[in-house]
């Protein structure tokens, strides 16, 4: 028998994850010791089968998924599988500078020991997956990111902001079942400054839909969708799969004048509409 157990951050899409499959929910725990230490549990677990839901959205999220698969293992579980639906750090996926770590290694490594399988949703690179031992495996959940949008886009057009992320633009178009695909091209100055050039498609009166796998800042979604506007487009509507949406970044694509933000339930958030729940449960 299976038993899921989530980490803090990931309990709607744990919850979500227990239905799609019909098997329990465990009681978790989540405390905090006098000197600031974590204390995750999970006391009525007994099972031989653990799937553990935690998206490692902060460094406390990453030690109470830790401390989740050495509690099972603890109590019994000879199977455990750990489900990242965000993997944080996974985009320093090398290291950058002279004296850099590689930190997406690092975390995969830390990871990896507690667990026999890993499974991770739309990494920002599916290299990532090979630091895991064994590699995990990447869930594909961007068609799921067509589901809210509306059904009368006119003459549509899928953007992604950059090259990198053309693929997803290219699935969620797929899903949609009809519009042309293009990317804009992208130069980052710094951690919170981008700079977004055109692309070459006419949105004039057009609909237009922007995916990326991750917003963070919101500088890349919004000076793409600040681009459009100078363009007399019609619709802007945005999608995600990780919205992380740090510090200002909802002000900042309101202010650049996005309809609406769609995202998943990878990190739980107001515009967490889509779920990855199926998507999981089909690798599973
Ligand atoms: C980078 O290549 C990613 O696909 C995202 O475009 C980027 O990480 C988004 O970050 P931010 O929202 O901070 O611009």
């Amino acid at each position: 028998m299976t038993t899921i157990v989530s980490g803090s951050a990931s309990q709607t899409l744990a919850a979500s994850l227990a239905d799609e499959l019909e098997v329990s929910l465990a009681a978790v725990e989540y405390d905090r010791f006098p000197d600031g230490e974590l204390l995750a549990a999970a006391p009525d677990f007994d099972d031989d089968r653990a799937i553990i839901v935690g998206s490692t959205v902060s460094s406390d999220a990453h030690l109470e998924l830790l401390q989740l698969q050495d509690a099972v293992r603890e109590a019994g579980a000879e199977d455990v599988v750990t489900v990242l639906p965000y993997m944080g750090y996974a985009r320093q996926d090398e290291a950058f500078e002279a004296g850099h770590p590689v930190s997406a290694r690092a975390v995969a490594r830390s990871i990896s020991t507690g667990t026999d399988r890993v499974l991770t949703v739309n990494p920002h690179e599916t290299a990532i997956c090979e630091f895991f031992e064994p590699t995990a495996t990447a869930v594909d959940a961007a068609g799921r990111l067509a589901d809210p949008l509306p059904a009368d886009l006119a003459d549509p057009v899928f953007l992604s902001p950059d090259a990198g992320a053309i693929d997803l633009a290219e699935t969620v178009r797929d899903a949609y079942g009809d519009g042309e695909t293009d990317y804009f091209k992208k130069t980052r100055h710094s951690g919170t400054e981008v700079e977004i050039s055109p692309s070459d498609v006419d949105v004039a009166g057009r609909d237009v839909v922007v995916t990326d796998d991750i917003i963070a800042t919101g500088s890349t979604m919004s000076e793409a969708v600040g681009v459009l506007r100078d363009r007399d487009v019609g619709r802007v509507f945005v999608t995600c799969v990780h919205p992380l949406l740090a510090r200002n970044a909802v002000t900042k694509l309101r202010r650049a004048g996005v309809e609406t933000i769609y995202g998943t339930d990878t990190i739980e958030r107001e515009v967490s509409a889509v779920s990855v729940a199926p998507a999981i449960a089909d690798e599973l």
